[in-house]
């Protein structure tokens, strides 16, 4: 990973704490905003940001549980209420969607579904939509949908959160820069996450996780579509500052196909790791020993869950929360650059991030149809600084276009010998 003699746009925000004010345009200021599995994690910490950034926004906070509900519109400060709708529900989906403007949808896991009942609600009463979808079926599933949404006049964005989300930004904004400042093309991109334990997520990452060690792994390689092992492709990657160097293993995740298709780059791979160590050793272990039918099953992968669950809230108050998204693009001249998003504590920056989406929707910055976050239509090209300055907030390291040896400690891989 040598760095480059090429100019290069360095761009850097400071970070910051408190959230700084958004004022939306007057026709979307009062905006009624569905939340749903805002009584979870990701959800919830959506419903905070967005109270947060915007106190003129309706925010209605919906789940099954109306105890979990109550609980968390008490904690949002403004105009919240909660709502109760189960997303298998066509009709009470459809009831609670049709009294409001944009809907969140962060009722996962996306994983093993045979439809998108929530985008298919959104489309059938005209409300923008967002999801936070970390499934490639899923996302291109919601993609073929783009001709209804078209004609019903929405904007959608599917895999709108932070990785993926944020990360599919940095990567078009990597390859949009490259593009105008130097003369060779795209080559290679990679996604490179670490988080420490569960990052203060809910039970239904963890399902998530689970669900994805089932999954083959879709990478590219100079243009060939190629599968893998999950969780193998170990890779010791530098986050530097913050998090320093990580062990990061491949999974199957939306923003690879989409980046490839999308972006047009020849060689896409994502991988991600965890803390404590044993962890990953844990993730392989699953990988090797359990049977692909299992890890495919919903209810299954649900006991595993509730068996893990325990062990993995103890070790969390340990390994705390902290995540990391390093992103590098090389391209065929030798220029190479890297983006990089440090935040102590995921469970707040996951939010932070999915609000930062919500208000480019709320903007207007999004055409009708479904899109992808580095589609020019979802999030506009003058609209992506906007939204990573927004998603930033509270990052204690955010770096975009910089040549990878002024970020890394001390360049090194330790991997398999053979890198997508
Ligand atoms: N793109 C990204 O950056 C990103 C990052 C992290 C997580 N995620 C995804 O976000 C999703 C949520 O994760 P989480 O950690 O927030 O999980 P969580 O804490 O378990 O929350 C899940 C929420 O969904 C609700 N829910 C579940 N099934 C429902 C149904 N049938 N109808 C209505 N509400 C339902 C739950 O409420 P009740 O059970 O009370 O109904 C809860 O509010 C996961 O799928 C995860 O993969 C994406």
């Amino acid at each position: 990973m040598a760095g480059t003699s090429v100019p290069l746009k360095i761009f850097m925000v400071k970070a910051s704490t408190d959230a700084e004010k958004v004022q939306l345009p007057e026709k979307t200021r009062n905006s009624r905003v569905l939340v749903l599995g805002g009584t979870g994690r990701v959800g919830g910490s959506t419903a905070t940001a967005l109270s947060n950034l915007c106190p003129d926004l309706q925010i209605i906070v919906a789940g099954r549980n109306r105890e979990k509900g109550a609980a968390m519109v008490a904690k949002l400060r403004g105009n919240a209420d909660f709502v109760r709708v189960d997303i298998d529900d066509k009709k009470s989906l459809e009831t609670t969607l049709s009294e409001v403007d944009l809907v969140v949808h962060a009722a996962g896991p996306f994983q093993q579904t045979d439809n998108c009942t929530v985008l298919d609600a959104a489309i059938e009463t005209k409300t923008a939509y967002i999801d936070v979808c970390d499934d490639t079926n899923y996302s291109w599933r919601a993609k073929s949908l783009k001709k209804k949404a078209l004609a019903a006049n929405i904007p959608a964005i599917t895999t709108g959160g932070i990785y993926p989300g944020v990360s599919n930004v940095m990567a078009a904004e990597l390859v949009r820069t490259a593009k105008s400042e130097s003369e060779g093309k795209p080559k290679r991109l990679r996604f490179y996450y670490y988080t420490a334990g569960s990052g203060g997520a809910g039970p239904t990452i963890l399902a998530t996780s689970f669900l994805l060690l089932g999954e083959e792994v879709v990478a590219y390689s100079k243009g060939e579509k190629i599968r893998l092992k999950p969780y193998s492709g170990r890779l010791n990657v530098d986050f530097g500052k913050g998090i320093g160097k990580r062990d990061v293993y491949l999974l199957n995740l939306p923003e690879v196909r989409s980046a490839h298709e999308l972006l047009g780059v020849p060689s896409v791979s994502a991988r991600f790791g965890t803390a404590p160590f044993f962890w990953n050793w844990g993730m392989e272990a699953m990988t090797n020993l359990l049977p692909v039918e299992f890890l495919r099953d919903r209810s299954k992968v649900q006991q595993l869950v509730q068996l893990f669950d325990p062990w993995v809230r103890a070790i969390d108050g340990i390994a705390g929360e902290r995540m990391s998204m390093r992103v590098d693009l090389e391209c065929s001249d030798g220029r190479n650059t890297v983006g990089i998003f440090t935040h102590r504590r995921l469970s707040v920056s996951v939010g932070t991030a999915t609000a930062a989406f919500a208000l480019a929707v709320l903007e207007g910055s999004t055409q009708p149809g479904v899109w992808f976050p580095e589609e020019p239509e979802g999030i506009a090209i003058e609209a992506r600084d906007v939204l990573l300055k927004r998603a930033a907030q509270g990052t204690i390291n955010f770096v975009m276009n910089k040549p990878a040896w002024m970020v890394e400690t001390d360049p090194k891989e330790v991997g398999l010998g053979i890198y997508f």
